[in-house]
C-alpha cells in the first residue's frame, strides 16, 4: 500500500526520504517518486518499479534541498506508471501533492477544473488535489489546503509542498494513517513509524480529520477546520533493528520462525500463574454483559479473515454462541442483523485495512460492541474498537501474514476460554486442561520448524506445478483455506482449498495424474472420513502429502507423505498444522525465483477500499 514521507530541516533531503520510502517498502509498491524544493524551485523525479530505479534517476541527477516529500504508489486510480506515480503537481509545477487512499469524487472535481482550463498529465485522483490547491491558493498554502480538502470526498492522507512558501509542509489525515516525527530543527511526515524511526522517536498521531503544519522548527497541530490542538508527544520505544532479517534471507521465514515466541509474548500475563484462569484485564464488558452475548460476528480481511474462520469454530465450541465470519468488503453493505446482544470481533494485524475498519463502523453504528483482535497498538481499528487483544506478534513485515495469524489464533482461544469462564460453558478442570495444552504450543511449534528440510523437499516437488489442492474436514479445512491462500500468494501456484467431504461433488473432476494434494487429518473424530477423501484422490492419481498428529503414523499407508505433527487438543491443532503449510509457501516460493517478501500486486496494508 502507498507510502508517505516528508522532510524539513537543514539536511539534504534527498537521500532521508529514500531512506524513508526504503522503510515503507514492505507496504507493497509498484512506483516511487519524490519532489524537493532546490535552487531551481520545486523539482520532482518519479519512476515505475523499484525503489532502485528511483534511486539511481538520483544519482544521475541529484535533488538538493532541505525540504522534500517522497512517496511509494500502490496503483488505485490508474496503472503503475511513470506518469501516475506521485509527486503530482499542478499545471503551473508550484504546488506537489503525495497522497495515500482515495478522492471518491475526483472526475467531477477534475471535469470542474478542465472548465477552467487546468490540463492533467496523469490518471490518478491525486493529480486533482495538486490542481485544487492550486486554484484555492491566495498566498496562504494552509488556507488553500483547507478549502481544498473540504471540496474532496473520500479517505486519504497527504502530504504538500509549494514553492510559494518553501518553509513548511502541510499534512493532512482523513481515514489513512499519517505521523509527525518531531526532532531538532527538522521535523518529518511518515504514513508509518518505521519511515521516521532512524531520525527520531517522537512522534505526533494525526487523528482523522487533522492537518499538521510543519517548518524547520516547529509543528502545529490543528483540525482541518483550523482549530489548533494540543497533542501530547508519543515515544516510541521499539526498534527497527526487531524488525530487520536478524540472519534470515527473508523476513517471511523469520517471523514464521518467531512464532514460538509470540505465542508465549501473546499468552503472556494473560494466563494465571497457577494456570487456572484466563485474565482479559483488557476486556472491560462486565460479566453480565459477556452472559448476555446472543450472537457474534468476526469480521476481517484476508489471512486475518482465515483466523476468525478459526476463531469461529473455536467460540463455538468453547461458548456455544453461534458465531458468523465474513470478510469485511461484504460484511459493510450487506446490511448485517446487529442487536444490542451482538459482539462484534474485528480482526486485523495492521488495524488500517479500510475494509475492517469500514465493517467494525458500521457494526457500530448498529449498536453493537466491538473488540478488536490487533498486532497494532493505536491502530485505528485498535482505537476504535470498546475493547482491544493486542496479539504480540511484533512488527510484521513481510506481506505474507505468518506469526500475525497463529497469535490471531492465540488471541480467540484465550477469548473463548475467557468466555466459556464467565459463562460456565466449561468445568474449571477442562479449562485447566486446554490451558496447560496451551502452555506447550511454543514448545511443539518449535519442534515442528526442526522439520523444515522435509517440507522444503515436498515444497520443491510442488513447485514444478501450477495446480493444486488443500483437503481437510471441520478446522483442518479451515486451516486448509489459509495454507492455499498462502501458497498463492507468494508462490502465484494456483490453489484450491477444499472440504474434504466435498471434493466428490464437483471438485474431483480436476484430480489428474501427478496432481499434489495436501490433506490435513489432524481431527481425531473425522480422521477415518478424511482416510476415505484421501484414498479418492489417490485413486485418481494424486499425490498426496499428508498431515498428521504424531500418533497417527499409519496414515503413511495412505498417503504419498507424511509430515506428523506434535500431537495437542484437536481444537488447537490450527496453531500447529498450519506452520508446515507456511514453510510449504516459502519454500515453494523460494524454488520458483519469487519475490517471497514482497509479492507481486499485493500489498501488506491495504488502507483503501
Ligand atoms: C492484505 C495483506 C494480507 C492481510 C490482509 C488483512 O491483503 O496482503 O496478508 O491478511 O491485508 O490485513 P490486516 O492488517 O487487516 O490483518
Amino acid at each position: 500500500m502507498c507510502g508517505i514521507v516528508g522532510y524539513i530541516g537543514m539536511r539534504d533531503s534527498q537521500d532521508i526520504l529514500l531512506s524513508g520510502l526504503k522503510k515503507l517498502e514492505y507496504r507493497g509498491y509498484d512506483s516511487a517518486g519524490v519532489a524537493v524544493y532546490t535552487e531551481n524551485g520545486l523539482e520532482i523525479r518519479k519512476a515505475e518499479g523499484r525503489l532502485a530505479v528511483l534511486e539511481s534517476q538520483l544519482q544521475q541527477k541529484p535533488l538538493t534541498g532541505s525540504i522534500g516529500i517522497g512517496h511509494t504508489r500502490w496503483a488505485t486510480h490508474g496503472k503503475p506508471s511513470d506518469s501516475n506515480s506521485h509527486p503530482h503537481t499542478d499545471q503551473t509545477m508550484k504546488f506537489s501533492v503525495v497522497h495515500n487512499g482515495i478522492i471518491e469524487n475526483y472526475l467531477e472535481l477534475k471535469e470542474e477544473l478542465m472548465l477552467k482550463g487546468h490540463t492533467f498529465v496523469s490518471e490518478t485522483d491525486t493529480e486533482v488535489i495538486s490542481h485544487l490547491i492550486a486554484e484555492e491558493y491566495q498566498g496562504d498554502i494552509v488556507m488553500a489546503v483547507q478549502k481544498a480538502i473540504k471540496r474532496m470526498r473520500g479517505a486519504y492522507a497527504i502530504a504538500v509542498l509549494t514553492e510559494h512558501e518553501p518553509d513548511k509542509l502541510v499534512a493532512v489525515r482523513l481515514a489513512s494513517p499519517l505521523i509527525i516525527g518531531i526532532g531538532e530543527g527538522e521535523n518529518f511526515i511518515g504514513s508509518d513509524i518505521p519511515a521516521i524511526l532512524e531520525y527520531t522517536r517522537n512522534v505526533y498521531i494525526l487523528n482523522d480529520g487533522e492537518m499538521a503544519v510543519l517548518t524547520k522548527d516547529r509543528v502545529e497541530l490543528m483540525t482541518i477546520e483550523g482549530n489548533f490542538i494540543a497533542r501530547e508527544m508519543f515515544h516510541v520505544d521499539w526498534d527497527w533493528v526487531t524488525a530487520e532479517k536478524g540472519g534470515y534471507d527473508h523476513f517471511m521465514l523469520k517471523e514464521i520462525h518467531e512464532q514460538p515466541k509470540a505465542y508465549l509474548d501473546t499468552m503472556g500475563s494473560r494466563i494465571a500463574t497457577d494456570d487456572s484462569k484466563i485474565i482479559l484485564n483488557e476486556i472491560s464488558m462486565s460479566e453480565q454483559e459477556i452472559r448476555g452475548i446472543q450472537r457474534i460476528h468476526v469480521v476481517a480481511c484476508g489471512t486475518a479473515y482465515h483466523a476468525g474462520l478459526v476463531g469461529k469454530q473455536v467460540i463455538e465450541s468453547l461458548v456455544r454462541i453461534p458465531v458468523e465470519a465474513e470478510v469485511g468488503s461484504e460484511y459493510r453493505y450487506r446490511s448485517p442483523i446487529i442487536t444490542k446482544d451482538t459482539l462484534v470481533i474485528a480482526v486485523s494485524q495492521s488495524g488500517e485495512t479500510a475494509d475492517t475498519l469500514a465493517a467494525l463502523r458500521e457494526a457500530k453504528r448498529l449498536g453493537a460492541r466491538v473488540v478488536a483482535i490487533t498486532n497494532v497498538v493505536g491502530s485505528s481499528v485498535a482505537r476504535e474498537a470498546d475493547d482491544v487483544i493486542v496479539t504480540w506478534a511484533g512488527p510484521e513485515i513481510a506481506v505474507a501474514s505468518t506469526k500475525a495469524y497463529t497469535t490471531q489464533l492465540i488471541a480467540f482461544y484465550l477469548l473463548g476460554l475467557y468466555m466459556a469462564q464467565v459463562r460456565g460453558t466449561l468445568e474449571g478442570a477442562q479449562i485447566r486442561e486446554i490451558i496447560a495444552a496451551l502452555r506447550r504450543l511454543p514448545e511443539q511449534a518449535q519442534r515442528i520448524l526442526e522439520q523444515q528440510g522435509e517440507i522444503k523437499a515436498y515444497a520443491e516437488l510442488v513447485a514444478e506445478h501450477d495446480n493444486m489442492f488443500f483437503i481437510g474436514r471441520s478446522l483442518d479445512y479451515a486451516v486448509a483455506q489459509e495454507g492455499s491462500l498462502k501458497l498463492k500468494e507468494i508462490s502465484y501456484i494456483h490453489s484450491e482449498a477444499y472440504p474434504a467431504g466435498e471434493l466428490k461433488h464437483g471438485t474431483l473432476a480436476l484430480i489428474e495424474e501427478g496432481i499434489p494434494v495436501i490433506a490435513l487429518a489432524t481431527q481425531p473424530e473425522l480422521f477415518e472420513k478424511t482416510v476415505s477423501n484421501i484414498k479418492e484422490v489417490k485413486a485418481r492419481g494424486a499425490f498426496v502429502l499428508g498431515i498428521a498428529n504424531a500418533d497417527d503414523e499409519e496414515l503413511v499407508k495412505s498417503v504419498d507423505r507424511l509430515l506428523t505433527i506434535p500431537k495437542t487438543l484437536p481444537i488447537l491443532t490450527p496453531a500447529l498444522s498450519v506452520i508446515p503449510l507456511q514453510l510449504l509457501a516459502y519454500y515453494a516460493s523460494l524454488a520458483r525465483g519469487n519475490d517471497v517478501d514482497k509479492p507481486r500486486n499485493l500489498a501488506k496494508s491495504v488502507t483503501v477500499e
